[in-house]
């Protein structure tokens, strides 16, 4: 299975791209997770993410691009993968077609995740995501045993820099403005698959293996 997601930020992309990758058994590749490992090891890539992260924008296509483009020729994505986070322009998604005829493997299906702006708002300021497993937790809708520790491993806690209200509402724009476009463009290639991502993660997780195997 090759499968992007597609959606909002806080829509739930990360939540079940943690799922669909064990139940289909394929890779997941989050561009933001790549990034923030870059951020976190202090790498120029991640010092120059950083710039572009902390004020909700995009970082640039070309970095962008040339950084999927390796992380697709490791050989674990040979029985497919799923892309969470990319593309996310519309030059991202000809740089995405134009690997794929490369590596001669179509895409399977373009899963997009419909949630509307004040239930993103609300996910967003509760999601504490575990530094050393990177669980996601959302203090009322999933919320560890105890505050601060992840369930999982033990791992502390933290809330994303990006989440703060000012940087979501940018976020919220950028996707309007240059990810939106996407749907259509997949919707036009025959591979959009929508489902509504407005109910609890289980339902979401099925909505999303009945839509995949429709
Ligand atoms: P990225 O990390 O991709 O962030 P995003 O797309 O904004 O998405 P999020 O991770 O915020 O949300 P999500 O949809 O994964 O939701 P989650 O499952 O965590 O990108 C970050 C930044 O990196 C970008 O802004 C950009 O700067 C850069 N970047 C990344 N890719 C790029 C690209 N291709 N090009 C250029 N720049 C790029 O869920 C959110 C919360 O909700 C959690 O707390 C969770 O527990 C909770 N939740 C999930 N599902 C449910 C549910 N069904 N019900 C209730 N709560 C739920």
């Amino acid at each position: 299975m090759r499968l992007i997601l597609v959606g909002p930020p806080g829509a739930g992309k990360g939540t079940q791209a943690k799922f669909l990758s064990r139940h289909y058994g394929i890779p997941h590749i989050s561009t933001g997770d790549i990034f923030r490992a870059n951020v976190a090891a202090q790498t120029p890539l991640g010092l120059e993410a950083k710039r572009h992260m902390d004020g909700g924008n995009l970082v640039p296509d070309e970095i962008t691009i040339a950084m999927v483009r390796d992380r697709l020729s490791e050989g674990d994505t040979s029985g497919g993968f799923l892309l969470d986070g990319f593309p996310r322009t519309l030059a991202q998604a000809a740089a995405l077609d134009s690997m794929l005829v490369e590596m001669d493997t179509p895409l399977d299906a373009v899963l997009e995740f419909q949630v509307d702006d004040e239930e993103v708002v609300i996910r967003l300021a509760g999601r504490r995501t575990c530094q050393k497993c990177g669980h996601i937790w959302h203090v009322k809708f999933d919320p560890p045993a105890e505050e601060g520790v992840c369930d999982l491993c033990g791992g502390e806690l933290i809330q994303r820099d990006d989440d703060r209200p000012e940087t979501i509402r940018r976020r919220l724009e950028v996707y309007e403005e240059q990810t939106s476009p996407l749907v259509d463009y997949y919707a036009k290639a025959g591979l959009l698959v929508s489902i509504s991502a407005s109910a609890s993660v289980e339902e979401v997780t099925d909505r999303a293996v009945e839509a995949l195997s429709a």
